[in-house]
């Protein structure tokens, strides 16, 4: 049975590098960090090789990296970190956009709740923030500015350096969720003036269930587990140690071959475009250029996205729409909405999300089999009469 995997921004498939780094941390050295005795504080040993290596990929000190279950959890610290630290100094107001994930939308809503103010930038069509707008909604009570640094649905880069310096100018705290960024696109968090930084293993060929939080040294963490001295008294709970470990092995992979996975997986994505781009009634979300190695997010005239995702699974292509499910209702996606795409046809909308494993072979098998299948949906469709 063919099986063409093109969801890799839902999660990836774990390097072998990874899970042979993993595994001694399972059967051998299985101590918990915390213990005194060798086995103890062999792991313990790797958890900080493992921090030092993360360190080093993104430029920064171990001591400025925390361990946390992901990106869902390195975003909700982060967030509500910055949050406490300018609540202390009557400072209520936080920047964002209208595209971010649901971790860092979430944390917001909940904050607004708690009588902070959130502005929601809208984007361009592309779904590009404006740095402009960034600075115009800047207030004197603003304390945080977060802004994703690549969207996990249309795949849009955004000018991350221009954020984190208008931040820095103000003396603003920046914090980008890097989920989607990290171990595909350069990350220096220095020359980047980013203060604090999300990003999660399974995204980049690690383990799921693992990621880390970047605070630059002096920002604070205010800890929203509580319970043990771990992480610095930062996020409480025993260190997963094979996750860890297998985290920086899969980072520091992904980071040592950037570029030539960059190359390769870029050719992939936009003969991928290229191909769909040729269909009637079909739509590129995002732009060429400011966009994601893997990302290729289509919307297609006259077709159910979900209906689609079911066909190509049974052609054995693994894909995602922009349409979340919640509460028994079929939500169009709220960064389709966002760039514009009314909701008829954010509905019909496709992900395909490629990674360095994947090949030219698939690409074609994916090209012959979407046409078939969108055409076959539209003859369904009462809209669709091209
Ligand atoms: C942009 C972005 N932020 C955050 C997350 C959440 O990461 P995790 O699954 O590690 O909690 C995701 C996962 O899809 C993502 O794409």
């Amino acid at each position: 049975m063919v099986r063409v995997y093109a969801d890799n921004a839902a999660t990836t498939k774990m390097s072998r590098k990874a899970i042979d780094a993993m595994k001694p941390y399972f059967e051998e050295v299985y101590g918990n960090p915390s213990s005194l005795y060798s086995i103890g504080q062999e792991a313990a040993r790797a958890v900080l090789v493992a921090r030092e290596t993360m360190a080093r990929q993104l430029n920064c000190e171990a001591r400025e990296i925390t361990f946390t279950s992901g990106g869902s959890e390195s975003n909700n610290q982060a967030i509500i970190s910055a949050a406490l630290i300018g609540e202390k100094k009557g400072k209520k107001h936080i920047v964002s956009s209208a595209i971010e994930h649901h971790a860092v939308l979430s944390t917001l809503k909940r904050l607004e709740k708690q009588g902070f103010e959130v502005t929601l930038l809208g984007v361009d069509e592309s779904g590009i923030v404006s740095p402009g707008d960034v600075a115009a909604a800047i207030r004197e009570d603003t304390c945080l500015v977060t802004l994703m640094f690549a969207n996990n649905e249309i795949g849009t880069i955004q000018p991350v350096s221009e954020l984190g310096a208008i931040c820095r100018a103000r003396d603003l705290l920046f914090h980008t969720d890097a989920v989607q960024a990290a171990g595909h696109l350069e990350i220096d968090v220095k020359e980047l003036n980013i203060d604090l930084l999300s990003l999660s293993a399974h995204k980049f060929h690690g383990p799921k269930g693992i990621g880390a939080l970047y605070a630059r040294k002096g920002v604070e963490l205010v800890s929203i587990i509580e319970g043990g001295a771990q992480e610095r008294g930062k996020r409480a709970g025993t260190e997963n140690v094979p996750a860890i470990v297998g985290m920086a092995a899969a980072f520091e992979e992904a980071c040592e071959h950037i570029h030539e996975n960059s190359k390769k997986v870029s050719a992939l994505r936009d003969s991928l475009i290229d191909g769909l781009s040729r269909m009637s009634g079909s739509v590129l979300n995002g732009e060429r250029e400011r966009r994601l190695p893997g990302n290729v997010s289509f919307c297609f005239e006259g077709v159910d996205g979900e209906a689609l995702i079911l066909l190509l699974d049974k052609k054995g292509i693994c894909a995602s729409s922009g349409s979340a499910c919640s509460s028994g209702s079929l939500e169009p996606s709220h960064v389709l909405l966002a760039i514009g795409r009314p909701p008829e046809l954010a509905h019909g909308s496709l992900r395909l999300s490629l990674g360095r494993y994947n090949t030219e072979e698939e690409v074609d098998y994916i090209l012959k089999v979407v046409p078939e299948l969108v055409s076959y949906l539209r003859g369904f469709s009462p809209v669709w009469n091209a």
